[in-house]
């Protein structure tokens, strides 16, 4: 069984029983490659005199920032020890209960859900559809569902869904009394506006969840939100420790959400990338997911493992994230990260070189 998830690629390989290279490019984790926002340095000094005392346990001043910069209600925001600890929150919500997963997608609903004893099922997407979402299929799924889990963008294709889709799944699903957990931790890398943020107002069973790791690239610090109708907010609190979001969590989250033009920059410098890398990867023969965002499925045609791949790119000093556990990919793709320009150039001239002697 190798890691379930991207990042720490040392475990991966240890797994894959190989000597870890001394250099070594992390594509198996698609957290900002261009590392935090600076101003973040400023602030390390006057957080060591915060660290004594307990943090604000309703983490007020990122709520406040948070909900003016949504335009939403505080009583709507739930911050929380990363978008993962939010999962859990949620899964204890449905503790028991039926719940449906769009898949291929992040693992963490599946385990999680699993720990708390739901009756799960999966509605698959698939490659040849684009990897789109048909709402009216989705929606007749819904019968006999208390929730729904949907990644949007999805990872690990990237690919995100269009309004129209995924108010049609809300529409049905609020007719049905099931709620709709829309987990957009990678939105903001998307040049479009694709969030669903502002219809909760409107829709009392949909769930928003965010996490400030990818875009601000904070995944040591532990740091997500999710943004929904007041009386969910206060079920989910109820399972919440009291001083769940450190004092290191909120502080850095504050200055992150006014970074607007570190977000701009970011998604602009990755989404040039991502238009620079496609053609030349879709020339070589691979095939790819049409993401979106800062990371994509790669695949070739004839192959069914890209273990073979994986291990090569091991050997040249590149980490990719296999695929052994997302259902319906049973490792015959790899997710690569869309990293810096000299990253991917190494990526690059590594594909190329595998096409050449195979
Ligand atoms: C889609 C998705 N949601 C949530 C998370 C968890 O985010 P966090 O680091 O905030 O716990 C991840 C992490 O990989 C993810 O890929």
């Amino acid at each position: 069984m190798l890691p379930a998830h991207g990042s720490n690629p040392e475990h991966l390989i240890k797994q894959l029983d190989m000597a870890v290279p001394e250099k070594l490019i992390d594509f198996s984790v698609n957290t900002n490659p261009f590392g935090p926002p600076a101003e973040l340095q400023s602030v390390w000094q006057s957080l060591y005199k915060e660290i004594a005392d307990y943090p604000d346990p309703y983490a007020k001043a990122l709520k406040a920032g948070i909900s003016a910069q949504e335009q939403i209600d505080g009583k709507q925001l739930l911050i929380g020890n990363g978008a993962s600890e939010l999962i859990h929150l949620i899964a204890r919500m449905f503790q028991g209960r039926h719940v449906l997963i769009v898949d291929p997608t992040f693992s963490e609903y599946r385990t999680t859900c699993e720990a708390y004893g739901c009756h799960i099922a999966s509605f698959q997407l698939n490659e040849d559809d684009g990897w789109q979402l048909n709402a009216n299929q989705l929606s007749e799924a819904l019968n006999g569902k208390d929730a729904v889990f949907i990644c949007h963008p999805n990872n690990p294709t990237g690919v995100t869904y269009s309004q129209e889709t995924l108010l049609k799944v809300i529409e049905e699903a609020s007719n049905l009394g099931v709620y709709v957990v829309i987990d957009e931790a990678f939105y903001d890398f998307c040049i479009e506006e694709i969030s669903m943020s502002k219809y909760v107002t409107d829709y009392r069973h949909l769930i928003i969840l965010r996490s400030l790791t990818k875009m601000y690239a904070l995944a040591g610090i532990r740091l997500g939100y999710i943004i929904a109708d007041e009386a969910v907010i206060n079920h989910l609190k109820r399972f919440q420790p009291h001083w769940s979001v450190n004092t290191l969590a909120q502080k850095l989250g504050e200055l992150c959400i006014k970074q607007t033009a570190f977000v701009h920059q970011t998604k602009n410098n990755i989404g040039l990338e991502r238009c620079r890398l496609f053609p030349v990867l879709k020339d070589l023969g691979y095939r790819l997911s049409p993401s979106k965002v800062n990371y994509y499925l790669l695949r070739e045609e004839t192959k069914k493992s890209a273990r073979p791949l994986l291990r090569f790119l091991i050997e040249r000093g590149i980490a990719a994230r296999h695929t052994d556990n997302f259902i319906g990919l049973n490792g015959k793709f790899l997710r690569c990260a869309i990293r810096t320009q000299s990253d991917n150039d190494q990526l690059l001239k590594a594909l190329k070189e595998w096409k050449s002697i195979c």
